[in-house]
């Protein structure tokens, strides 16, 4: 089975009402006008859809940041490149990243929820999470790990209430690979140093992860692409942004086997 991983593009925009100014969103906002919309590319985004469509893998996987500041004209404008993907026929699942999840105004959130249904081929809703789905010769659970933050941090949480969900699901014998698909590494090397930005509380599913229990973890948030899975590709691959390094990461799985090769689009 081949599997298409991309992640990050970071779609952005100006304030979309006068009440971006006193939360979150002016950082957001000013962070895409005067950086975000130098560096990220969203052609790239375009390219990455047109490659998969022409690749035709058996699952295609977003791990989150659709937006820069999670406003429903960013949505808007990300989902209409992804459109032709969507009604493909393609399995695609999707994830949201903390930059989808950045204020708690009501139609903010309602945007972000829109997005994952509609993302996800309506499939499952936001407050279905985590959810377990057999596609594309795939077990995919899917977590969200991303919330609302402070000004400053960007850092996630898993909730116990999914991890134990997760460890549920993990019990009952696994039929092909497993894949877990969130936004946030769940191992990174530099923890520490990334403190306002790394995951927390994922010391359940790393243990999965280590158990053999889940096979794979497909994530992003880090916008350069790495990897860290061992010599049968069992581990956790990161995909970096689409949008701001071009590449996307295309897997084979085969007997049990993952092997990664990265598309410089
Ligand atoms: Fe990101
Ligand atoms: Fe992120």
């Amino acid at each position: 089975m081949k599997i298409i991983h991309f992640s990050d593009p970071h779609g952005g925009g100006p304030a979309e009402d006068w009440m971006a100014y006193f939360d979150k969103r002016w950082v957001g906002v000013f962070n895409y006008r005067f950086r975000r919309r130098f560096q990220h590319d969203l052609s790239k985004l375009e390219k990455a859809v047109k490659y998969i469509l022409e690749v035709k893998p058996d699952l295609a996987v977003c791990t989150g940041d659709l937006t820069s500041s999670g406003q429903p004209g960013e949505f808007e404008r990300v989902k209409a490149i992804l459109a032709p993907l969507v009604e493909s026929g393609i399995p695609l699942v999707y994830t949201p990243g903390n930059h989808d999840c950045y204020v708690k105004r009501p139609w903010c959130v309602k945007a972000m929820k829109d997005a994952v249904y509609e993302v996800n081929q309506r499939r499952f809703s936001f407050d279905e999470m985590p959810c377990y789905l057999e596609l594309g010769g795939a077990e995919v659970i899917m977590l969200n790990t991303s919330r609302p933050s402070n000004l400053l941090c960007s850092w996630g949480f898993v909730q116990g209430k999914d991890s134990r969900k997760i460890a549920e699901i993990c019990e009952k014998e696994k039929k092909c690979p497993r894949i877990l698909v969130t936004h946030y590494p769940l191992i990174e090397d530099n923890k520490w140093l990334r403190i306002r930005h790394t995951l927390f509380r994922q010391g359940k599913l790393v243990k999965l992860l280590k158990e053999g229990k889940i096979d794979l973890v497909l994530c992003g948030h880090v916008h350069k692409h790495f990897l860290k899975v061992d010599e049968t590709g069992h581990g956790q691959c990161c995909s970096g942004s689409v949008t701001r390094n071009g590449n996307i990461v295309e897997i084979e799985c085969n007997d049990g086997k993952f092997d990664f090769k990265t598309i410089d689009l």
